[in-house]
């Protein structure tokens, strides 16, 4: 989509749908220009309480003795209430209205954000947030529909003068999300682990070198646990390591879970709902798109990303419950259920990390338990890690996204819970715990390396449309790593 901002009033612009946010119960003063010359549609609409502004509500005018065919009201709630999330979705709500009917031009009015309360802050960008929520809320993914919806919009014009709205930064990050979305969303049969790596290279460029070790190589390494997860499938294992430099320094090492189709394995899942664990690679496919983002952005950082990809199958060579398996580092883990599955894989890959790349932090982003998703629901990542520095930038980096943090505590007692009779750690520690208790076993392989453990189970998969993220994939962690990123 094209973006522009211009400096014209609202009664000057032609295009096909012109956006007016609105606070709950809020004075018209600031429309009564543009009102007067559209007969007073406006204040018609509001006294007729059809519409008083309540979020995300929606009025559509078709006006005349203008340049522009229509006039939409969208609600921004109480002016009191207003928060980042509040403006996104109100931006998204009006954006995807708006494609649903057709439009293909639009424009949006900012006057309206010169009148946020004090509690907001001078350095957010309420624009930004608006038009972040409205080109996010217009993801689709009809890749595999016979006839695909045409309903696009074209352009979208910001009526305004310095509004210091980061362009460049606001379509980048929104197109690395579409393009995560877009591989968690794609079956598991056309995104293989091999599927998966060819992305990888796609991406790769000057500053960005994609290297796959195959299953032998893998081997050679000694990634026994990794590999021991890929042993029931016909498709081999990819180890997709992806590596941006835009600075000076160690990386930052992000080790995405990266399982293209979870099944248990032995362990297996029940049938219902299966079809879902296509989505257990959406640790690797957010850490593939902040990469590219952050080269887009010629972002001053390093960064090495780590996908360990495979499927989790069961299968006549399969992994066992009992069965020992060794790290890189020569740990041994014995595993009590196949469908722990992502500790195991993402163990070697964090250890792989700290090996070859002695990395400043490691972040691991992964799809890691069902308990998140109990513990938390779809609302927030969990955040474990060493590093109370880090995990605070992080949880800044949250607020400001909204993609929200909530910390668990990793007390030594954990350990106790993941102590194995036959080996050094197993995989799983039962029921009790089982969010914290994933999050202390690969803490075990972080050892000193700053490390923190991002699990969005919860969050990688929308159940619902929401008013900016519609249904399906995601993307959790891109714009919040991006945003964390350029913190740092
Ligand atoms: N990929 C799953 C976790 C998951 C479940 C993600 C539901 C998204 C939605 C993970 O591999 C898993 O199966 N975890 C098990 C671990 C248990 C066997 C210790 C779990 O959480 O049930
Ligand atoms: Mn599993
Ligand atoms: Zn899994």
């Amino acid at each position: 989509m094209n973006i522009l901002i211009k400096n014209i009033a609202e009664e000057e612009i032609k295009t096909d749908a012109l956006i007016l946010p609105l606070f709950e119960n809020y004075s018209i003063d600031i429309y009564s220009g543009i009102d007067s010359i559209i007969g007073g549609l406006i204040q018609r609409v509001i006294n007729s309480k059809e519409f008083t502004g309540k979020q995300n509500q929606t009025a559509l005018l078709h006006v005349r003795n203008i340049n522009c065919d229509r006039v939409l009201l969208v609600g921004l709630g109480k002016q009191s209430d207003i928060t980042t999330d509040r403006i996104r979705q109100a931006g998204g709500k009006a954006f995807s209205f708006l494609r649903d009917i057709g439009v293909k031009d639009i424009a949006v009015s900012s006057g309206i954000f010169d009148y946020l309360p004090k509690s907001f802050k001078a350095s957010q960008k309420p624009v930004f947030y608006f038009m972040e929520g409205g080109l996010l809320s217009l993801y689709k993914f009809e890749k595999y529909k016979k006839s695909e919806n045409s309903k696009e919009i074209k352009t979208a014009t910001i009526l305004g003068t310095d509004k210091d709205i980061p362009l460049k930064w606001l379509q980048t990050s929104v197109s690395a999300v579409n393009f995560a979305k877009d591989l968690v969303n794609t079956p598991s049969n056309d995104m293989t682990p091999t599927v998966l790596s060819n992305v990888a290279k796609s991406i790769s460029g000057k500053k960005i070198k994609v290297k796959v070790l195959e299953k032998k190589d893998i081997e050679k390494e000694g990634m026994g646990a990794y590999l021991s997860v890929s042993k029931g499938s016909d498709e081999p294992p990819k180890l997709i390591i992806v590596e941006y430099k835009g600075g000076k320094g160690g990386p930052l090492a992000l080790v995405g879970k990266s399982i293209t189709f979870d099944s248990g394995g032995i362990s297996l899942k029940p049938a219902e709902g299966m079809e879902k664990m296509k989505y257990d690679m959406s640790g690797g496919a957010s850490v593939l798109a902040i990469i590219k983002a952050a080269s887009e952005l010629q972002l001053p950082v390093n960064i090495v990303g780590i996908l360990p990809a495979t499927e989790n199958l069961p299968g006549g060579s399969a992994s066992k419950p009992g069965d020992i398996v060794k790290t890189i580092t020569g740990k041994t883990i014995e595993i009590i259920n196949t469908d722990a599955e992502g500790r195991l894989a993402l163990a070697d890959g964090i250890e792989y990390a700290i090996k070859y790349y002695k990395p400043k932090a490691v972040i691991d982003i992964a799809t890691l338990t069902g308990a998140c998703s109990i513990a938390l629901g779809n609302e927030a990542v969990a955040i474990m890690g060493n590093n109370n520095e880090l995990m605070e930038k992080l949880k800044r980096a949250a607020e400001e996204t909204y993609e929200r943090v909530w910390q668990m505590p990793l007390y030594d007692e954990y350990k106790e819970y993941i102590k194995s009779d036959m080996a050094d750690i197993k995989n799983s520690g039962g029921k009790n715990g089982s969010l914290v208790t994933a999050g202390y076993f690969l803490k075990e392989f972080a050892g000193d390396t700053p490390w923190i453990h991002l699990d969005i189970a919860g969050t990688a998969w929308n159940e619902k449309d929401k008013p900016y993220t519609p249904k399906g994939a995601t993307a959790i962690g891109v714009r919040l790593l991006l945003n964390f990123l350029e913190e740092i």
